[in-house]
């Protein structure tokens, strides 16, 4: 870099301005921005922007990475996003999920939790180290296997257990009360090892509150979240354009797994 000062002089024009310099102003007008005298100064912030932009770049590319390395395989694994959310913990937060049954809450949980089937390849398949058995159900252009998103039945089953608490709006399934039980149990046990599995060590602290003899708990934690819509919206593409039917089994297995 110092040859470029040295070449067009611009090293002595700064030392001539300043204040101690005995030179006479006669020589300040020698110091015309020439284009010599700007492209250290040109070539400088471009590295600064290259760099800035790297950092950038290597920052979203490890959270990828870290998503990747830190979940299940999932081609669903390139519409994860992290965001910091506050979570509302009042006791009586109202939420569009919450209260007693309206159609505008069964619509709510509807939109999050329709259980779709979607086709995943051969690859997708091979790296969720399950394998390629000849029972897996595929759709009928013969173009995937059907799957469907954890998170999706994970809401599905919630929205189960929140039906079954209000058995005044919602039928059970009288035909089949064992089943039913069945099904009410299989949800539960599916949230507890999910929420087990994620193992969340957020903290909650307590404040002292007026009329509360006890410490109140603070479930308002932040958390890092995925971005839900971006999942969902990776999920309706994918659905999208899926063959309407399934093709007819070619095996069975002997048992439900
Ligand atoms: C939670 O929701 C309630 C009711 O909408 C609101 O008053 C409260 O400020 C919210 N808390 C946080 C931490 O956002």
């Amino acid at each position: 870099m110092s040859s470029f000062f040295e070449r067009d002089g611009s090293h002595e024009d700064l030392l001539a301005a300043s204040p101690e310099a005995k030179e006479p102003p006669a020589r300040l007008p020698r110091r015309r921005l020439t284009p010599a005298s700007i492209l250290p100064w040109f070539i400088l912030g471009f590295l600064l922007v290259l760099s800035l932009w790297l950092i950038t770049l290597t920052r979203e590319h490890s959270n990828q990475q870290c998503a990747r390395r830190l979940s299940t395989p999932s081609p669903a694994l390139e519409a994860v996003e992290y965001h910091s959310t506050l979570f509302n913990g009042s006791l009586t937060y109202p939420s569009e999920y919450r209260g007693v049954p309206t159609s505008e809450i069964d619509a709510a949980w509807d939109r999050i939790s329709t259980v779709v089937a979607f086709p995943i390849t051969e690859d997708e398949l091979s790296n969720t180290g399950k394998p390629a058995r000849p029972s897996l159900a595929k759709f009928v252009d013969g173009k995937g296997y059907a799957a469907e998103l954890e998170v999706v039945h994970q809401l599905h089953c919630l929205n189960m257990l929140r039906k079954f608490t209000y058995p005044e709006y919602y039928p059970r399934g009288e035909d089949d009360p064992d089943l039913y039980r069945h099904h009410i149990d299989h949800c539960i046990e599916m949230l507890r090892q999910q929420i087990m599995c994620a193992g969340d060590v957020g903290l909650i602290t307590f404040d002292w509150v007026e009329g509360h003899s006890a410490p109140y708990p603070d479930f308002n934690v932040w958390h890092q979240c995925r971005d839900f819509g971006k999942i969902q919206a990776w999920h309706e593409e994918r659905a999208e354009g899926t063959p309407v039917g399934l093709a007819g089994p070619t095996d069975r297995l002997k048992e439900a797994p």
